[in-house]
């Protein structure tokens, strides 16, 4: 492949109707060789089909060339899966209708691509910065990498490991990383942890406060006791009796509100008073936390194709997109949200950050609002957001029972029936990675919502 010459084009990550390109890039090169089982190359270059990831022959490649360039402005955002995985010295030569969603991708391509491709197209650092909704900061790696030093005494180095029941269940190779194991139930112990050690000697005085019902609030008050910061959690009243109780057992002082915009004004009050918020999601260091898990798997399971990760605000997908992105360049990452936590996706939809009407049964997906940070995150290295029903959820967290042998919440459950979606996509040569991001379910919320949706 040396030397050869690719024409790269742009791509549509959000399967738009018309377009239907779902994870779109092209290249051409003039051997005609065409290289398959590359991401994307098995995808039916149909109707606003996509030849992602092939280097393919050009006849192909020229019909969708046409087609790309017949798109409508604006279609082609999202990620590039294709240009990653290039060989290097490879030349590549940018059509005119590359957006700047590309040229973000392009740049954070490895070096030695990236400079080649400068070479042909300088990139518009001005044009880039634009693009993105609230010009947050990308994650780097070594920012991932430092975090990963800081939290690794304190918490569980969690396996990742094949799974023979989910396997034969769906029918692909599924690895798991199982974070359900995490100290405190779910990955949120990462975040916290990070955030809580890269507090000042004043900022530890002071203490910690978190607004949370959920897996954020347990985290902090378990980590910050175990850190000696002193932890304030607020939540409404209607919140999970056992997150309050294992807060208030980890000695956090408990502040329960009426309602959730009562918890948010509490909260202001109490940073005003000089407590450090440890926002769940819009904080560098807790995506940089969230991450690690992207590191353990890019070093335990270098052989994925496919890796899934459920949002709620985003900070998960965010480090772990970034990490393993960086780490393993041709893996895709796809979100996944239920009916009524779909925060992410109706971002994508407006372009940015929007806030939404919550009504899934899946409360710790149920953020009312991504942030910029994380669409910023999504958008630029994620393939697509999947949205799946609550009872679909619910099969998903009873089938990682039965099959894969976990005790999962339906934050991970929602991740089997994505997962289908993925294998339909991609075909059956991908190789799953699903991160069981929480555990922190009850029996009797779990029997519960199997009879709500009359699963047996
Ligand atoms: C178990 C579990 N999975 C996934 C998420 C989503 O994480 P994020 O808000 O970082 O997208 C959460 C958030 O609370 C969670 O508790």
């Amino acid at each position: 492949m040396d030397g050869a010459l690719a024409l790269f084009l742009g791509g549509g990550g959000t399967g738009r109707a018309g377009v239907g390109v779902w994870s779109a890039s092209a290249r051409v090169t003039t051997t005609p060789t065409a290289r398959t089982g590359q991401a994307g190359s098995d995808t039916p270059d149909g109707p606003g089909g996509q030849v992602g990831g092939e280097i393919c022959r050009a006849g192909i490649c020229e019909h969708t060339v046409r087609r790309c360039l017949d798109a409508p402005a604006g279609s082609w955002d999202g990620t590039i899966n294709g240009l990653y995985g290039l060989p290097a010295g490879t030349d590549i030569c940018l059509t005119d209708g590359v957006s700047a969603a590309a040229l973000i991708t392009i740049e954070r391509v490895p070096d030695v691509v990236a400079r080649t491709i400068s070479a042909v197209h300088p990139l518009d650092a001005g044009g880039l910065r634009s693009r993105r909704h609230g010009g947050a900061a990308m994650i780097e790696l070594a920012r991932i990498e430092a975090a990963a030093g800081l939290i690794a005494d304190h918490l569980v180095r969690t396996p990742t490991v094949p799974s023979p029941g989910l396997s034969d269940l769906l029918g692909v190779p599924v690895t798991v990383k199982l974070e359900l194991l995490q100290r405190t139930g779910s990955f949120k112990a990462r975040g916290a942890t990070a955030k809580l050690l890269s507090l000042d000697d004043a900022q530890r005085a002071a203490g910690v406060v978190a607004v949370s019902g959920g897996n954020h609030a347990i985290a902090v008050a378990v980590m910050a006791r175990a850190l000696d910061v002193k932890a304030t959690v607020v939540m409404p009243r209607s919140a999970p009796a056992r997150a309050a109780e294992i807060c208030t057992a980890a000695g956090a002082t408990l502040r329960l509100t009426d309602d959730m915009s009562a918890a948010f004004a509490l909260m202001d009050q109490l940073r005003a008073d000089g407590l450090t918020l440890v926002h769940p999601f819009d904080d560098p260091v807790v995506v940089a936390g969230q991450g690690t898990v992207g590191l353990e798997l890019a070093d335990d399971a270098p052989e994925l194709t496919d890796v899934l990760v459920s949002i709620g605000g985003g900070a998960l997908i965010s480090g772990v997109a970034a990490a393993l992105r960086a780490r393993r360049p041709q893996v895709r990452i796809w979100g996944v949200e239920t009916v009524g936590a779909q925060a992410m996706s109706r971002a994508r939809a407006a372009g940015g950050p929007v806030p939404v009407e919550l009504s899934s049964i899946v409360l710790t997906l149920s953020a009312p609002m991504v942030s910029a940070l994380t669409y910023d995150h999504v958008t630029e290295l994620v393939s697509e957001v999947l949205v799946v029903s609550d009872a679909e959820a619910v099969r998903g967290t009873l089938e990682l029972a039965e099959h894969g042998k976990v005790w999962a919440e339906p934050a991970a459950g929602c991740l089997l029936p994505a997962a289908r979606q993925v294998i339909d996509r991609v075909g059956p040569q991908t190789r799953i990675g699903l991160v069981v991001c929480g555990g922190n379910s009850t029996v009797a919320d779990v029997t519960g919502w199997a009879a709500r949706f009359d699963l047996r």
